[in-house]
C-alpha cells in the first residue's frame, strides 16, 4: 500500500503512524524490533545528515532489507530536505515519501518550491510532505505563536501545491523541551477542518501522552520521533562503556538496541491506544 493510501485509511480510522528517525544499523534494528513485536506499521525516516553519513543507497537498502527481515509494514521517508536534487536522488533510490522543508521561505516561495516537488514526485507515485509555519529546530526556542500555522493559509497551501501531508506548527519543537509544551489544539482542529492533507506533528520527543493522543483525535496522522531515540541509544552505550573495555562491538551494541526497542514499543502503544 502506498503511504498516501495508508493516510486515507488512517483518516477514516482516526489513527496515526509513528515516524522514527534512524541513524545506523543498530537504531534501525531497535525500531524494527519494536514494530515487529507490537505488530504496528511504521515510517522509517532519514534526515539529510543521516544520508551524508550512510549514503542514499545504503540507507535505502538497509531500511528495505531490515523491513523484510522483521516482517514489518513500513515506508521509507526523507525528513526535512531542502533541495530538489537530494529529493530526486532519494526518489530514484526508491524512497516512498519525501519532505520538502521550505518553511523558512515566504508563503509564495514555499508554494513554488513545494509545487516543483509534488510535480516531480507524481512520476514516482511518492508521498510528499511540506511544512507551513515554523517548527523550531533543535536548540531554538519556538517564537510564541508568531510562527504557528494559520488554518486559512494551510487550506490555500494544500490547494495550490497538492501535497499529501502537511507538517503543522502548533507549539511543538525539535529536541527536548525546557518547559512542558502546550500544543495549540484549537488551531489544530481548525487546520484539520480546513484541509484534506494528512497532518504531521514534528518534535515528538518530550510531548506528554495526553497531548499526543488528543492531537491524533484532532487530525494528526504522523508523529515524528528522533531525539528520544538518539539519546536513549547513546546514553545506554555511554553507561555500558564507562567501566568496560570490551572490544567486540557486537557484544557492546545489543543492550542499546534493546533500550531503543523498549522505548519505541512504549511509543507505539501510546500512539495506538484506543480512544478513551
Ligand atoms: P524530536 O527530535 O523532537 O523527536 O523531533 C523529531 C522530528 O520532528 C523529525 O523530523
Ligand atoms: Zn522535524
Ligand atoms: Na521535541
Amino acid at each position: 500500500m502506498t503511504l498516501q493510501d495508508k493516510f486515507k485509511e488512517l483518516e477514516i480510522e482516526g489513527k496515526a503512524l509513528l515516524a522514527t528517525n534512524f541513524y545506523n544499523y543498530e537504531t534501525l534494528t531497535g525500531v524494527l524490533k519494536a514494530a515487529q513485536s507490537t505488530g504496528f506499521p511504521i515510517i522509517l525516516q532519514t534526515s539529510p545528515s543521516t544520508i551524508d553519513y550512510l549514503g542514499i543507497d545504503v540507507a535505502a537498502a538497509l531500511a528495505r532489507s531490515a523491513l523484510k527481515k522483521h516482517n514489518v509494514e513500513g515506508w521509507l521517508h526523507l525528513d526535512h530536505a531542502h533541495s530538489y536534487s537530494l529529493i530526486k536522488e532519494c526518489l530514484d533510490a526508491g524512497y516512498d515519501s519525501v519532505m520538502i522543508d521550505a518553511s523558512e521561505k515566504s508563503f509564495s516561495e514555499n508554494v513554488d518550491i513545494t509545487s516543483q516537488i509534488t510535480e516531480l514526485a507524481k512520476k514516482y507515485g511518492a508521498n510528499v510532505e511540506a511544512e507551513l509555519g515554523y517548527v523550531a529546530k533543535l536548540g531554538q526556542v519556538q517564537e510564541k505563536e508568531s510562527g504557528f500555522t494559520d488554518p486559512d493559509d494551510a487550506k490555500k497551501f494544500v490547494d495550490l501545491t497538492g501535497v499529501d501531508a502537511l507538517a503543522v506548527a502548533i507549539g511543538s519543537a525539535h529536541g527536548f523541551y525546557k518547559a512542558e509544551p502546550n500544543l495549540d489544539l484549537d488551531r489544530l482542529a481548525k487546520i484539520d477542518e480546513a484541509t484534506s492533507a494528512a497532518l504531521v506533528l514534528h518534535g515528538g520527543s518530550g510531548i506528554p501522552e495526553k497531548q499526543i493522543q488528543k492531537s491524533i483525535q484532532l487530525g494528526i496522522r504522523k508523529i515524528n520521533l528522533a531525539t528520544e531515540i538518539k539519546n536513549k541509544f547513546m546514553n545506554t552505550l555511554q553507561k555500558d562503556l564507562k567501566d568496560n573495555d570490551e572490544i567486540d562491538l557486537r557484544k557492546v551494541f545489543p543492550s542499546a538496541i534493546e533500550q531503543v526497542n523498549k522505548l519505541v514499543q512504549a511509543k507505539l502503544h501510546m500512539i495506538n491506544q484506543p480512544k478513551s
